[in-house]
């Protein structure tokens, strides 16, 4: 199969969809890989590691033009949209049920595009958005130590501590993947850490495998109204699957923080936890509210675009070496997650939210997979 890495070329998008390392795997099983020049720059990856791992390094029109499988990192932007095409199978982050112009691009190009968030297994995990989650989460715990120094307007505390000097506080609501990874990262500076989530059966499980080193709250809003005013750091993480973030920090709660304190809502992509949150980018990550600093940057994984797409491509290469080798009929035939993935395919749309979400048309992928493997 050809297979087709464009660079991204959405403002402050410097990840890659495929590292050379994952290129090279690919190209020894057969395929042909093809790269858009400089696609990997913004990750550290120049042309020539590219070209050393097998791929061919061509140009923007060659890459959409010849790929059969093109793998992007972020959904394709308007002036992409006369590249869609039929016959092409795109594999990236789409989130389309939130955009209906892109929607009707995929469905009007008859393309097939496969989604990297909506790929999930039997049990509910979603493993291509998992690594962007324990990324974000470290990168709270950072954010967070980072924003308490004083001339960045926090409380000017050391998370750590030292000897004979107290470590500061973590309050993190919500302990999935997110609030385990920062709960680690926290814990590895030196902080006291409690994690607050509302499924018991997941406090057991952190309870197990942080063994017992962070003191584990079930969050109500009494509980959550005591660990806010205790804490130096708040790190918001919770998720309701398909839903808004709930507001469990609300303005009131502010007033009996400490002052310089620091929120870092990793849930601003859903809506953000706390009532003052509002995205941040990566140019101006902060803002201050009644004295408490806010960091919601909503794209917190393009911060470190090296790390970030070195997870993204280790989580991705299976299922792009399952196509490549399969066709994306039979892969998709064999795995589930995978055919959870399928959001459009030959310009119907088989993912049933994403139709309702514009009232269009949805055709259950089984009446029309038979065709693509035809
Ligand atoms: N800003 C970014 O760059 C970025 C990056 C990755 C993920 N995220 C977001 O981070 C959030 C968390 O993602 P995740 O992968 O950790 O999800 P997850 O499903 O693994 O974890 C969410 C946790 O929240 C808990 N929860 C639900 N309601 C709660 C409540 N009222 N109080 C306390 N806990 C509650 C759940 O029990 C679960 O343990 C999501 O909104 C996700 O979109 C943001």
């Amino acid at each position: 199969m050809r297979i087709g890495v464009p660079r991204e070329i959405k403002t402050d998008e410097y990840r890659v969809a495929l590292t050379p390392a994952g290129a090279r795997e690919v190209v020894q099983k057969g395929h042909e890989v093809l790269v858009e020049t400089t696609a990997g720059e913004g990750s550290s990856f120049p042309d020539g590691d590219y070209e050393r791992a097998g791929a061919r390094i061509v140009s923007v029109d060659e890459v959409w033009a010849q790929s059969q499988l093109l793998l992007k990192v972020k959904e394709p932007i308007e002036s992409e949209y006369p590249r869609l095409r039929e016959g092409l199978v795109l594999f990236t982050y789409l989130h389309i049920a939130a955009d209906e112009p892109l929607t009707r691009a995929l469905v009007e190009s008859r393309i097939t595009a496969v989604a990297y968030e909506t790929v999930e297994t039997d049990d509910g995990r979603l493993p291509l958005l998992a690594p962007m989650s324990e990324i974000a989460g470290r990168l709270a715990a950072q954010a967070g130590a980072y924003f308490l120094e004083k001339p960045l307007g926090g409380r000017g505390l050391l998370l750590g501590g030292v000897p004979g000097v107290a470590p500061g506080h973590v309050a993190v609501i919500g302990g999935g993947i997110v609030g385990y990874n920062a709960a680690i990262i926290a814990l590895g500076l030196g902080a006291h850490v409690t994690v607050l989530d509302r499924s018991i059966d997941r406090m057991r499980h952190l309870d197990e495998i942080l063994s017992g080193r962070v003191s584990l709250v079930m969050s109500s809003s009494l509980q959550i109204e005591e660990s806010v005013a205790a804490a130096d750091v708040v790190i918001g993480a919770v998720l309701i699957p398909g839903a808004r973030a709930p507001k469990l920090v609300t303005r009131a709660m502010l007033h009996e923080m400490k002052p310089g304190a620091v929120i870092v809502d990793v849930a601003i992509d859903q809506g953000g936890c706390f009532e003052t949150s509002r995205p941040t980018t990566h140019t101006n990550p902060v803002y201050e509210v009644d004295g408490i600093t806010h960091y919601c940057v909503a794209n917190m994984p393009g911060g470190v675009p090296i790390s970030s797409t070195l997870a993204l491509t280790n989580a991705t290469l299976p299922y792009v070496e399952a196509i490549a080798e399969q066709g994306l009929g039979l892969a998709v035939a064999r795995d589930r997650a995978l055919a959870r993935g399928v959001n459009v395919l030959e310009g119907k749309i088989t993912y049933e939210a994403v139709a309702e979400a514009h009232g269009l048309e949805f055709t259950p992928l089984e009446d029309v997979l038979p065709l693509l493997a035809a």
